[in-house]
Formats: structure tokens, sequence, C-alpha cells
């Protein structure tokens, strides 16, 4: 039977997501949002791509889960960008809600699926869907590494003026200002980048990267990227569905792993049938450690404000 994979959040990321999988043509998609006719209509105008493009999925719009039952993945974008005037905190409790609600609804009718959590702050949501959906730690993946790697590596061809297929790069640690890209790690056409860029010019790069969301914001104005994000969501499906084993940076629960314990932080993980397959345990140097460990505790912060509402998590 073809594979079912549900994408709540029929916004920006979500219906970007939900085009570039079902154009795949591996599985049927259901998209899922609170305003009515939002999903419906995406889907319906998703379907009647397939003639045209030559997939024969089905896509289902809809307000409700009881047609996403049994989905073999499901992608959570649901949540809301911060509007003016609005503190960090205030969009923290607000998705805290929103990606609470959709994890309940969404375990309770596919108890076997693997979540990919999307909606930010992306490492603390990604802590939620886990703790709330009860699920073993493999099955609970957040996206943000792909991402963020990804900018690197845009900016990094630029610079060099290179194809990007040139350049392999490693960004870990938390979704925001305290990521972490490993430019030990990162090669030009298998050339280690200290070779072929100015120490100066690297740190550049690596602050644009930081800031790569935050550009993308000042310039629409009324939103936040897309186009990126669910490339990155796409390629995690892949993984997946193909079975891939393929090693991605990725958002992973340690237990230990990077001297970690109990925190979501992005890590190199292996992706495979049956999710987060293997977390990949880096030797890191110690300033690369110490930069892992100020994002982890970042992302402590970010928990500790969560608690203060639901002290379960
Ligand atoms: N259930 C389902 N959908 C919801 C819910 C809910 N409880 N609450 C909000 N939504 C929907 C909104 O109606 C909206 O259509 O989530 C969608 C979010 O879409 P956009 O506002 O376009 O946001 P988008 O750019 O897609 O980003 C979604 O991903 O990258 C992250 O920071 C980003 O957290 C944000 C998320």
């Amino acid at each position: 039977m073809r594979k079912k994979i549900t994408v709540v959040g029929a916004g920006n990321v979500g219906a970007t997501a939900a085009q570039r999988i079902v154009e795949r043509g591996y599985a049927d998609v259901v998209l899922v949002d609170i305003i009515e006719g939002l999903p419906q209509g995406k889907g319906l105008d998703l379907l009647e791509a397939g003639p045209v493009l030559g997939y024969d999925s089905q896509v289902t719009g809809t307000n409700s889960y009881e047609e996403t039952a049994d989905s073999d993945i499901v992608v959570i974008t649901a949540g809301i960008a911060r509007k003016p005037g609005m503190s960090r905190d205030d969009l923290l409790f607000t998705n805290m809600k929103i990606v609470g609600e959709v994890t309940r609804s969404v375990v309770e009718h596919s108890p076997d699926c693997i979540l990919i959590v999307v909606s930010n702050p992306l490492d603390a949501m990604a802590h939620l869907a886990y703790k709330v959906s009860k699920f073993p730690r493999e099955r609970v993946i957040g996206m943000a590494g792909i991402l963020d790697t990804a900018r690197f590596r845009t900016f990094l061809a630029q610079e060099v003026g290179v194809s990007v297929r040139d350049v392999s790069a490693l960004v870990l640690g938390g979704h925001g200002d305290t990521m972490v890209p490993l430019v030990r790690l990162t090669t030009v056409g298998g050339v280690p980048v200290t070779e072929v860029l100015s120490g100066e010019a690297i740190e550049k790069i690596v602050q644009r990267t930081r800031d790569g969301g935050a550009e993308i914001v000042k310039l629409l104005k009324t939103g936040s990227a897309f186009y990126a994000p669910s490339a990155a969501i796409a390629q995690m499906v892949d993984a997946i569905v193909l079975d891939r084993k393929q090693i991605l940076p990725c958002t992973a629960y340690l237990q230990g792993e990077f001297g970690i314990d109990g925190l979501y932080i992005g890590v190199p993980v292996k992706l495979g049938a049956a999710g987060m397959e293997e977390i990949v345990d880096l030797r890191l140097t110690e300033e690369e450690q110490a930069q892992l460990n100020r994002s982890a505790d970042a992302v402590r912060q970010l928990l500790e404000t969560m608690r203060t509402r639901d002290p379960s998590l």
C-alpha cells in the first residue's frame, strides 16, 4: 500500500512541503489546518496538478483528524509567527498550546507514525511533541539542521564561486542564534574550507548563517522562509520513506550523546524507515563542545519557561 503522509498546518511551510512530497509520487498526502477551506482548497489545487505533473497520489484537505488515521509520517508545521508587541515567551506559550493539541490529536489517530516537528521554537517544540506523544525518541525528530546547513553551504558556495554541490558542511546545535556551524569539518571540493577562505570571510558567513531566518523575515516583512524549510522536510521524508539510512543533521533527543542528557538539539543522525535510527556521536574539539553546551543551555532555558505552564515537560 502507498505510504500516507500528513502535514499539519497548511500555511507557507506546510503547503509547500505537501507540494514537494506529493510530487515525489510515493505517498498520499493529507493536509490539515484549523482554517476552514484552506487545506481543502490547497489540497484540491495540488490534486489538480497531478494530471500535468504525472503523479496519481491522493491529496486530502481537512479540518479534522479522522482523515489522517494511520499515517506513516506526520509533519507538524502548525503555529503562529511572532506578531508586533508579542514577547518571545508569549509566542512560546501560544505555539506550545498549538503543538501540544496537534500532537495529541495526531497520536490518537496515528499511534505508530513518525513525527517530524517544524514549528518554532523548534528544539522546544520537538521536546514538547516527544513528551506529549510518549513515542520513543526514534519517532520524534525536529527539522532544523538541514536548513541551517543548506544556508551555510549556499553562502560558502557564493563566496568561493563554486557549485553548492561542492560544499559539504554540518551545522549542529539549537535552531537559533546559538547554532554551531562546524567549520573544521567543512570542505569545498574535498578541500578544508580554512584553506580556501580567510578566517574573517568564514566568520562573516557563520554569522550570516546564524541570522539566516531573520534575513528572510526582514525581506518578506509579512512571513518567514518556506522554500528551503520545505525542501529540508522533503529530504527527511525521502530518507524515511525510502529507508535511505542517510546521515543528516536533525534535532534529536540526546541521552548522553555529546555529553548532553534529556534534551532535543541538532546533531547528525541516521534517518531510515525506523526514523532516527542512530545518533552519530562525533568527537568535538573543546571549543566546539563549549559552543554546543552554550546552545544546549539556551534550549534548557526555553524548557524551563515551558515548565512554568506544564511541569510534566
Ligand atoms: N491546528 C492546525 N493548524 C494550525 C493550528 C492548529 N491548532 N494553529 C495554527 N495553524 C495553522 C495556521 O492556520 C496556518 O495556516 O498553521 C499555519 C501556519 O502557517 P503560516 O502562518 O504560513 O506559517 P509558516 O510560514 O508555514 O510557518 C509554520 O514553521 O518554520 C516554522 O517558524 C515557523 O512555526 C512556524 C511554522
